[in-house]
């Protein structure tokens, strides 16, 4: 299941009316997402603070005092000196149209005036925060390799060497996989072949199923444990829920091909010292 959208409804400053403040949480939450109130007369620093707390992914401020001016983007400016600028800030409340652009350029992503329907903030949020939800994960590096599926590697290597002209960087036997694999370089990019040494090899079953040919895209990632625990919370199917030792001392994961149209991808993280894989 997907995390929940995490919203602090905030009220900055001195005015005591929090109805509006409070329907508004209401309909967010109504719309399915988290939100914590953090009631009335709050500083900026306590409302930075309490949203770094509960690691929310957008702070909603409301102002009807008239002192929206200097209360959000001192908001905005906190949440930049704690790193935590990541965060999207929308506001609400008694706000002349003539001050929006201010308040846009001092960091606020939206203001939303009475008489919005709170779907389409809603909707705003969901949109906007998407880069947040994704920005934990950094991507890829590089592709790692792609693997392709052989009989023999016997039969299989000289188009590789002696026609595409690869470096052969050296053979290698997976026993949890019952495969021998044979890794050449393109560049950065590796191709990796892959024979199956019994009838219980992953790889055999596939060859017999749809014949020889491109069996897996790998991906060069650091942080793998993170991101497969992200992709289950997402709802992608895994083939290993945590990683397992792969070649050259490598973390691997298989994600479900069901995840991606058919294509089986891979996701590799090699030791720290042999950064890329580059050091075979
Ligand atoms: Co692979």
């Amino acid at each position: 299941m997907e995390r929940k959208i995490r919203v602090l409804v905030a009220k900055p400053g001195l005015d005591g009316h929090d109805r509006g403040a409070l329907v508004v949480a209401q309909a967010l939450r109504d719309e399915g997402m988290e939100v914590v109130y953090t009631g009335l007369r709050q500083t900026p620093a306590q409302i930075v603070s309490a949203a770094i707390q509960e690691d929310v992914d957008c702070i909603g401020l409301s102002c009807l005092s008239g002192a929206h001016n200097e209360l959000f983007p001192e908001v905005a400016r906190l949440l930049q000196e704690q790193g935590a600028d990541d965060i999207l800030i929308v506001g609400g409340g008694v706000i002349p149209q003539e001050d929006i652009p201010f308040l846009k350029s001092q960091g606020i992503s939206e203001i939303f005036t009475p008489g919005t329907p709170t779907s389409v903030t809603a909707d705003y949020i969901r949109a906007n925060v998407k880069r947040k939800a994704m920005s934990f994960v950094q991507p890829p590096k590089k592709m790692a390799h792609i693997g392709i599926a052989v009989r023999s590697l016997e039969a299989a290597l000289p188009f590789y060497t002696q026609q595409l002209g690869l470096s052969l960087l050296g053979t290698e036997e997976v026993a949890s996989e019952q495969v021998k694999i044979a890794f050449l370089a393109v560049g950065e990019s590796r191709f990796e072949l892959l024979e199956p040494l019994s009838d219980e090899s992953p790889i055999a079953k596939f060859i017999d199923k749809r014949g020889e040919g491109i069996h897996h895209i790998a991906l060069d990632v650091d942080d793998i444990h993170a991101r497969l625990e992200r992709l289950s919370a997402n709802g992608v199917p895994l083939i290993h829920e945590t990683p397992k030792e792969g070649a050259h001392g490598a973390q691997i994961a298989f994600l479900h091909p069901k995840a991606a149209g058919g294509v089986l991808f891979e996701l590799c993280q090699y030791p720290a010292e042999k950064v890329g894989g580059n050091s075979e």
